[in-house]
């Protein structure tokens, strides 16, 4: 029986360059789509997958993160004084709980690979699960609890996968695909960031890990991939054969937030699944499609 999936990495290290200036003395990841700051979905998508440990892997400037997850004193203290009971539960809600969130930098921008490589302490020898925040998944059943449900069966690696145009390979890790049964594509090979030429499919891999803690040895080697970065892709790619490796077609809608247009297109699509907001929404778009 495969091991119990408890620890999530959360890379958080990145610069943000392509979202300046609002990222210029913010993290990214601090970006909100309505009104929740899109490191905190992924937060909630691995706490519903089961996760009980969340690493993260910051950098400098990275502090509101820390803050986000930490109780604040003063703005509990005035919800209690005005009897805002409803708005409190919902911050308790989502709060990891006493000692079980951990930080750790990434001193030099050297890669995603890299940025995991910095968790080995804290993950140890045990499977876990890396999110990138960026990406933001939509569905009825939360994309990570989706793989768990896989990684149950299966054990192994998973990642979640879809397909994009051809054009856009050299954006993703792309899979050379084994058996593939329409869901569960075996992984047969990955390259990161290949041309659409030299792409051996379309199958993507977006931003939801489930990797054997192995993958750290294949990053020790520190070798340098695509972009001359330390790639995770390229560690998980000496992983196979060593186990069961799949790429799971998740259900939902991913949305690349480190894009603009994909950033503004999730806050519309999350705005759209709100009762007290798609009415105003829906009246906006109409307005602006005549
Ligand atoms: C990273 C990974 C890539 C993956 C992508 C998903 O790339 O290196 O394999 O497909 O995330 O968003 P980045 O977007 O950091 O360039």
């Amino acid at each position: 029986m495969s091991k119990t999936l408890r620890k999530a990495v959360f890379p958080v290290g990145g610069l943000g360059t392509r979202f300046l200036p609002a990222t210029k003395s913010m993290p990214k990841e601090m970006l909100p789509v309505v009104d929740k700051p899109l490191i905190q979905y992924a937060v909630e998508e691995a706490a519903a997958a089961g996760i009980e440990e969340f690493i993260f892997v910051t950098g400098r400037g990275k502090a509101a993160i820390e803050d986000h997850f930490d109780y604040s004193y003063e703005l509990q203290d005035t919800l209690i004084r005005r009897d805002k009971t409803e708005a409190l539960e919902e911050l308790n809600r989502w709060m990891p709980k006493a000692g079980k969130v951990m930080y750790t930098r990434q001193q030099e921008p050297l890669g995603l690979g890299h940025a995991v490589w910095c968790a080995r302490h804290l993950v140890g020898d045990e499977p876990f699960a890396v999110l990138l925040a960026d990406d933001l998944v939509l569905s009825q059943t939360p994309c990570l609890k989706q793989m768990v449900d896989v990684y149950d069966r299966q054990g192994g690696n998973v990642v979640a996968v879809m397909d994009v145009p051809l054009e856009h390979t050299k954006r993703y890790g792309i899979l050379d695909v084994g058996s593939d049964d329409g869901k569960l594509a075996e992984v047969r090979g990955l390259v990161e960031k290949p041309d659409p030429k030299d792409a051996p499919s379309t199958l993507s891999i977006i931003g939801r890990y489930i990797l054997q803690a192995d993958v750290f040895d294949h990053l020790e080697t520190r070798s340098l991939g695509a972009g001359g970065e330390i790639q995770l892709t390229d560690a998980m790619a000496r992983m196979i054969g060593a186990g069961p490796f799949f790429g799971l077609r998740f259900e939902g809608t991913r949305f690349d937030c480190g894009d603009k247009v994909g950033f503004l297109h999730a806050n519309l699509a999350f705005a759209l699944e709100r009762d007290d907001m798609k009415d105003g929404v829906r009246k906006v778009i109409d307005a602006y499609s005549r």
